[in-house]
């Protein structure tokens, strides 16, 4: 298991049978800075999955990217909460934080951490090295760290840069049911690797009146990966944080299943005061409230998500 010092940056490679515990706290012995390190989930300790019949099932491995340049219009909140409703459906999950602000990451309650920055340095198979169990059922996660920025600028416009995250993968991605992947704001290195490597791309969209410019964005991004990466990628719109007292969210919303007709979700996730309480303390909001709204409408998502999927490979 590779071990981070977040303080110098020293890389760790420590024989991970000897650790038990799924956190443990560790001392760099070249800068003295205590930290907390994650055991990463040994891939072979992946017991529930029965990969014959998931083959004979067909619906292993399906990956989906949550993605809008839009800042703000809930991807992190998505990708968590999409994530744990399919957990909850009994689907094996890797969610990966694909975004420097590791928001995922804290919102699932770690910091000071790895990320693919390690993966991508360290040998052909060690990825899997930094997967994390969390602490929820089905649910695993490869962390991002501040490191992350470092890859725009060492690998973005590097010849067939786009396919790093894809060829990561494919060892591990039948593994998984679904491989959830957050990406930041923007369109360089990781929306793009995400963007090769996915089967499906969930675009959350507020119902807000410049949504239409950025669902249009990311649309015509998604044609130019069609024709350069990933011939088969498919897009489908999440109408987030709608509020139903709002004259104006009911109008945009109309607008937006009118222009996007056949690419709209039917469930939309509506404005909800517990999705941010949950986010205080670190929770997917299921987790924080059994009866939340939004959180009923991503278990919603969830089923259709796996309707559409079944038997994509
Ligand atoms: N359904 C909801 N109801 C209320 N608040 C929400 C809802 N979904 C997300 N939020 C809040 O909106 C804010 C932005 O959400 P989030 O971080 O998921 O967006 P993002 O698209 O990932 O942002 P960024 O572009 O910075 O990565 C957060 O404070 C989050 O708690
Ligand atoms: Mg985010």
């Amino acid at each position: 298991m590779i071990v981070v010092c977040p303080n110098c940056q020293t890389q760790y490679d420590l024989n991970d049978q000897v650790v038990e515990e799924p956190n443990f706290i560790a001392r760099c012995s070249r800068c003295q800075h205590i930290f907390t390190a994650y055991r990463p989930v040994r891939v072979e300790e992946i017991s529930f999955i029965d990969l014959a019949a998931a083959k004979k099932r067909n619906d292993h491995g399906n990956i989906v990217a949550i993605s809008n340049q839009k800042g703000g219009v809930a991807k992190t909140s998505t990708c968590l909460n999409l994530g744990l409703s399919l957990a909850q459906q009994n689907k094996r999950v890797l969610l990966i934080d694909f975004d420097v602000q590791a928001n995922l990451t804290i919102s699932l309650g770690y910091k000071e951490t790895t990320s693919f920055y390690e993966a991508l340095n360290g040998g052909p198979n060690s990825l899997e090295k930094l997967i994390i169990q969390t602490k929820y059922n089905h649910l695993f996660l490869l962390p991002s760290n501040k490191n992350m920025v470092l890859l725009n600028k060492k690998y973005f416009g590097a010849r067939n840069f786009e396919f790093l995250l894809k060829d990561r993968l494919l060892p591990i991605k039948d593994r998984f049911d679904f491989i959830l992947i957050d990406t930041p704001p923007s369109i360089e290195f990781f929306t793009l690797n995400a963007l090769t490597a996915s089967h499906l791309i969930v675009i959350p969209s507020q119902c807000d009146y410049l949504s239409t410019h950025g669902i249009d964005q990311i649309l015509k991004l998604i044609q130019l990966i069609k024709a350069k990466t990933n011939p088969s990628i498919k897009p489908r719109v999440l109408i987030t944080m709608f509020d139903k007292q709002s004259t104006a969210s009911k109008m945009i919303c109309n607008k937006l299943k009118r222009l996007y007709a056949g690419l709209t979700f039917d469930t939309m996730i509506e404005l909800d005061a517990r999705v941010r309480e949950a986010q205080i303390l670190s929770l997917p909001v299921l987790e924080y409230n059994k009866e939340s709204v939004a959180g009923m409408q991503y278990a919603e998502v969830a089923r259709d998500i796996i309707a559409q999927l079944s038997g994509n490979q």
